[in-house]
């Protein structure tokens, strides 16, 4: 059976519920998501969204630092156009019922400050900003009735028709059906990569299943060795590399040593607030030189009741852990957090494929260049969700042919489902180890030998058994390292997050590495 709307949108973060609520007035979307509708990166972010908000700061000024931290190689064109849109995606937020955190006296949003931006212009909802906008936007799609949701339900594939896309096809994780999805227009909205690294701020579902179903149909990756890794993520057994917030940082936190030294300013005229490449690479320079398992955040400086106020769940955290912010640094290590590059797209989302889109942190726009400043994230999930509704609501649905079903016919049951997990550690364990925040010509070579032995044995387990979403994922999770690998091999050079001590030197390019499938 053939499920159809107009528009199917895979993802259900900031970019997908954007989506889906600017179209519904008018379209019948279909939201998938691989797990509840609020499962996502966005639900954990902390610190914020960048705006142009305040008297003092203007539109030129943000572009020019998100630039600067993009060192050299963002596309201006899509700088400019995210930016000039921040205060409009700011105010739609408000109306969809977003609470953001009030000044003092109540009179104004207040702003924060992360590394990067030479302003104070991050607005947030305490420390919570993802929470607050994922379950506000998802209470509305819920209630609204063109918007139908299907949770715990993962895409397998897209559907193409020469160099169109028709839908995808969906696997419903309870009954392992896997169904046919077909729309005049698809999205792809399905967030980050994160999770092929070993430790990372992000959560399970961040396995880039997007890029991988992208490039798989045709579509080109840009710019896949920038890995951004955040330099404070809680260090403890049990924390699951708890993110404390770049904000802290905005707000005095600083970094030292475990003999009380704070090293940034060696490293950064900007110290504590450098951008976060540079800072995730002094701490793991810091790491290396001296055998350390961690470093220290320290915050002692600040009133217990100030920090309470400021970041209460970051707070509670780490307080659930054994440290009291306002007495005790806190140990802090870097882990992978973002992904800059993505599937290639205009202005409006628009890939290499008709009728097929991508936003969010999946695609690659040309905002984030070789780093991503903080919190400029967030805000194009909701720029360019919003431009991509526009466009296809410019766009006529098309006449939806019947599509083929899923033909399961020549595989059997796993027997040696342990194969599955097994390759699961090994690919991140290998990425952690070899394509992580200082790269060489050897590790890479190696990463991609020993991925290519593991890949062929998924590549053998996904096309002789039935699929699960474990399966699913695994297998692309080994593309898109393989992605990340090969863009790191061709970039001979070092920028931004991609530091090698083989090409220690920026070279004269602007362009950005290209994968083609
Ligand atoms: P996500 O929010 O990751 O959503 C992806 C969705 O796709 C999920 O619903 C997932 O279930 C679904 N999905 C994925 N694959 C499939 C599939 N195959 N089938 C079906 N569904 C699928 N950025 C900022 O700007 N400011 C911050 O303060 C900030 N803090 C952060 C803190 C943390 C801990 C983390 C992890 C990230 C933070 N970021 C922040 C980054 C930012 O949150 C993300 O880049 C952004 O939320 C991505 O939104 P998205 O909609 O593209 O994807
Ligand atoms: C943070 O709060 O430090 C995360 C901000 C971001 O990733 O943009």
């Amino acid at each position: 059976m053939n499920i159809k709307s107009d528009v199917l949108i895979v993802g259900s973060g900031a970019a997908g519920l954007t989506l889906a609520l600017n179209l519904a007035d008018h379209r019948k979307v279909t939201l998938i998501s691989k797990e509840t509708l609020v499962d996502s990166s966005t639900w954990y972010a902390q610190g914020g969204i960048a705006a142009v908000l305040a008297k003092e700061d203007t539109v030129e000024s943000h572009i020019q630092d998100t630039l600067k931290v993009g060192d050299g190689i963002c596309d201006e064109q899509a700088v400019r156009f995210t930016i000039e849109n921040s205060k409009a995606a700011i105010e739609w937020l408000i109306d969809m019922g977003v609470e953001f955190t009030r000044t003092a006296d109540g009179t104004d949003y207040h702003l924060t400050q992360e590394g990067g931006h030479s302003q104070r212009r991050v607005i947030h909802s305490d420390d919570t900003t993802g929470r607050e906008i994922s379950d506000s936007l998802a209470q509305r799609v819920r209630q609204h009735q063109n918007i139908t949701v299907y949770e715990k339900h993962l895409a397998v594939d897209l559907i193409k028709d020469g160099e169109r896309c028709l839908g995808a096809y969906i696997l419903e994780r309870a009954t392992g059906l896997i169904k046919t999805f077909s729309a005049s227009h698809t999205v792809l909205a399905t967030g980050g990569a994160s999770k092929v690294y070993f430790y990372t701020s992000n959560p399970d579902g961040a396995s880039g299943d997007g890029y991988a179903l992208a490039a798989r149909a045709g579509c080109r990756l840009a710019n896949m060795e920038f890995n951004q890794f955040h330099p404070t993520c809680l260090y403890h057994p049990q924390a699951k590399s708890f993110l404390l917030s770049e904000a802290l940082r905005g707000e005095g936190a600083i970094l030292r040593l475990p003999d009380g030294e704070a090293f940034m300013e060696r490293f950064d005229v900007r110290g504590d607030l450098a951008s976060r490449d540079i800072v995730a690479r002094s701490i793991d320079f810091e790491m290396k030189r001296s055998g350390l398992n961690h470093v220290m955040l320290d915050m002692t400086h600040a009133d217990k009741s100030v920090i309470q106020q400021k970041f209460p769940s970051i707070f509670e955290t780490c307080l659930s852990f054994g440290y009291d912010m306002s007495k005790v640094p806190v140990p802090v290590v870097p882990a992978a957090h973002y992904t800059c590059g993505g599937v290639m797209v205009d202005l409006s989302g628009k890939t290499d494929i008709d009728r097929l889109y991508a936003i969010g942190e999946v695609s690659y726009t040309g905002l984030h260049g070789a780093n991503r400043m903080a919190s400029n994230s967030l805000l194009e999930c909701i720029v360019f969700g919003k431009a991509a509704a526009e466009v296809i609501l410019n766009d006529d649905p098309i006449d939806q042919p019947e599509l083929p079903l899923w033909d399961s016919s020549m595989v059997v049951e796993s027997d040696e489902k342990i194969i599955v997990n097994h390759n699961w550690n090994l690919v991140r364990r290998l990425m952690w180890d070899y394509v992580g925040i200082v790269r060489s010509n050897k590790r890479l070579a190696k990463a991609a030998a020993e991925l290519a032995a593991i890949q062929a044995e998924v590549e053998d387990y996904y096309w002789n058994f039935s699929v699960t979403s474990d399966l699913i994922e695994l297998r692309n999770l080994t593309q898109v390292a393989e992605h990340i690998i090969k863009s790191a091999q061709l970039r001979k050079e070092s920028r931004g997050l991609h530091f090698s001590i083989d090409h220690p030197k920026k070279m004269n390019l602007t362009e950005p590495t290209v994968i083609k499938p």
